[in-house]
């Protein structure tokens, strides 16, 4: 990755975090340009991590990895005016944008384009990213590796067998730090209401869902296992897990990333409409 010159269009929060990711990998501040329409947030970002600021059409010209890290809204324009000014040049096109396909970039930028895919999630802010990429057919072996190696700056990245698994990464990682933030909030909410102080309710939820998590991570047992390991017959956390699963806890989880899926599903045709 060391000589590869890598270009950021678009340079809010995703495009910061990966550049940050990036240089704490050891990645040289002169080999990574970001160009953004917000000249505020360029300087913010030039300030802070010493890369270079640029406009699209230079960095079109210098670039050998554009990462697309605009809203979707205004992708299909980013797009076109990219592939005028790439005039056939090859590069490594990244998007980062929710719900635009390979076949919506492959209109604007053309079939040849190498294209890589990825769905990123919000705690790749603090470099605990979980990322799933797709490539299209166009994209070598080389540029595959450098594609994860940019989204593994910012924490897990893996390849999907097919294209439309994006969207239920999508469901599941993309969108599942909201679905955390919420048990959470019930979690320090009913703790509250047993008469705990908000202060120590939020500490101590933020550290058992840190630890749980880290638990799983590093354990060799799958959840479930992990769960009956702290069910006790009899005991506390039996009382609780029954009231979840006679609530129907697992199909209310799955109701909720399907219906994820399925609006992915619909905005990547709204997004890409012509
Ligand atoms: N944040 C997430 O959790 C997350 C997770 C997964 C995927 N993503 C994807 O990542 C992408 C970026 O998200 P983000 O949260 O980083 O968005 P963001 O903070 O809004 O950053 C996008 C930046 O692009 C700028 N921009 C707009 N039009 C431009 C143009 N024509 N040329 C150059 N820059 C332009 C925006 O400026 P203005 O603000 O002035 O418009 C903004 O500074 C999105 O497509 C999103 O779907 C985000």
């Amino acid at each position: 990755m060391e000589s590869t010159r890598i270009g950021f269009i678009g340079a809010g929060n995703m495009a910061n975090s990966l550049i940050r990711g990036l240089l704490a990998k050891g990645v040289n501040n002169t080999s990574i340009s970001a160009a953004d329409i917000d000249s505020h947030k360029l300087e913010q970002l030039r300030r802070a991590c010493k890369i270079h600021t640029s406009t699209s059409t230079e960095i079109v010209a210098n670039c050998d990895v554009i990462v697309l890290a605009v809203k979707p809204q205004v992708m299909k324009a980013v797009c076109l005016d990219l592939a005028k000014a790439l005039q056939g040049r090859k590069v490594l096109l990244i998007s980062i944008a929710a719900g635009i396909t390979l076949e919506h970039m492959q209109n604007w930028f053309g079939p040849e384009s190498a294209i890589v895919r990825c769905m990123p999630n919000t705690p790749a802010l603090v470099g605990k990213g979980a990322t799933g990429l797709f490539a299209n057919s166009q994209v070598n072996q080389a540029q595959r590796k450098l594609a994860a190696d940019i989204l593994s700056s910012v924490g897990l990245s893996l390849w999907v067998p097919n294209e439309t698994d994006i969207d239920s990464v999508t469901a599941l990682s993309g969108s599942g730090p909201a679905y955390f933030f919420l048990f959470m909030e019930a979690m320090q909410a009913a703790a509250q209401e047993m008469g705990l102080h908000q202060e120590l309710a939020r500490k101590l939820t933020y550290q058992t869902a840190l630890g749980a998590a880290e638990l799983a991570m590093r354990s060799e047992e799958d959840t479930a296992d992990l769960r009956r390991n702290v069910t006790s017959p009899g005991g506390t956390t039996e009382q609780a897990i029954k009231q979840f699963t006679d609530g129907g806890l697992q199909k209310l989880v799955s109701k909720a990333l399907h219906a994820a899926r399925k609006r992915s599903v619909e905005l990547a045709s709204e997004f890409g409409k012509d």
